[in-house]
């Protein structure tokens, strides 16, 4: 019977605690005016960050690099309530365009809130074949563009005190077949704004990191590439970008969406051989 009860009362606790943890704080005055630069805005999961930074009456720098899309989101995100809506294309496979990036947004928005890193580089969905260029191509598109895009922004985030918002995957905390550079991009993420939001804190810079853990969403570059490979159950993207909005404003560390990454994140290390067993399982691959 004494057993029960204090079993009874962990549980109680640890629901608590879950219970504590989920509560919604956020409020949405708080981004009303807020200076935010978003990148890989022209479409997915980045279009409907920019949406819900309009209706919550944000002022958006855009980027992407293709034009008329991100004319047709900036339009949308003005209808919606956005207190102004610019945008700049541009290629981030391009060194030199992080930095112009940052500079155009600090100028055209006076300041930075937020700096929201979605973007990425297209990738195939298949096994490692060597390709060393497409390598460096992806480490520059969707890491080093981010260091720099970010490093230009910091001085002023620290002014405002401001935040940055990360976007990863599950694919940056667990690697899983048909992704190695694009998890390799995304761990480099990972290890890189970890560190870097110790050193923010050392220094007493009130720089909020949020890194974001999503698993499969439901854009059309994602389903296309995964379609007949992974039958995984697809996330809506204007949650997941909710859910990325809502965690930056709060200034959490993590968002993760849907919620069962958490869990697959927290047990990761626990039995790694059946964890791959089970993920290479996952897929429809036969060799002929
Ligand atoms: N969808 C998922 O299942 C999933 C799962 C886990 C994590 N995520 C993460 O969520 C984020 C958004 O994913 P998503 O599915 O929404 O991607 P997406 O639909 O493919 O959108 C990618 C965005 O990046 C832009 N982009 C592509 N190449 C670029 C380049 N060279 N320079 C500048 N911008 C470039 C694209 O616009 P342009 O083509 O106009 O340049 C587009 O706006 C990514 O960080 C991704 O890793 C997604
Ligand atoms: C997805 O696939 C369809 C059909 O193959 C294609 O027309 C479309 O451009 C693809 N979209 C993306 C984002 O890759
Ligand atoms: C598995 O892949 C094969 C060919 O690659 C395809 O014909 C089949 O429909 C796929 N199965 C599922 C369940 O998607």
């Amino acid at each position: 019977m004494r057993v029960m009860r204090w079993l009874l009362c962990g549980l109680a606790i640890v629901v608590g605690l879950v219970a504590f943890s989920w509560r919604d704080t956020f409020e949405p005055d708080s981004l009303s005016g807020a200076r935010v630069l978003l990148t890989g805005a022209s479409t997915g999961i980045g279009e409907q960050m920019a949406y819900h930074y309009a209706r919550f009456g944000a002022q958006l720098v855009l980027t992407a690099r293709r034009e008329a899309e991100l004319q047709k989101v900036a339009q949308r995100c003005l209808k919606l309530g956005a207190k102004k809506a610019v945008y700049y294309a541009a290629d981030m496979a391009s060194p030199p365009e992080s930095e112009k990036l940052a500079h155009f947004a600090l100028q055209n928005l006076g300041g930075l809130d937020y700096v929201v890193l979605n973007h990425i580089g297209w990738t195939p969905f298949r096994m490692w074949d060597g390709d060393v260029d497409h390598a460096r191509w992806l480490m520059q598109v969707n890491f080093i563009s981010s260091v720099a895009i970010a490093s230009a922004a910091l001085p002023d985030l620290a002014k405002s005190k401001g935040s940055l918002i990360v976007i990863s995957s599950l694919a940056g905390r667990i690697a899983m077949p048909f992704t190695s550079i694009y998890s390799a991009t995304k761990f480099a993420l990972e290890g890189f704004f970890a560190s870097l939001r110790n050193e923010l804190v050392m220094q007493k810079k009130d720089v909020s990191i949020t890194m974001c853990v999503l698993g499969l969403i439901d854009t059309e570059s994602a389903l296309n590439k995964t379609k007949g490979i992974v039958n995984q159950e697809a996330a809506p993207a204007s949650e997941a970008a909710l859910a990325i909005v809502k965690g930056g404003a709060t200034r959490a560390m993590e968002v993760f969406y849907p919620w069962t990454t958490q869990l697959i994140c927290g047990v990761r290390d626990w039995f790694p051989a059946q964890r791959d067993w089970i993920l290479r399982d996952s897929y429809n691959y036969t060799t002929n």
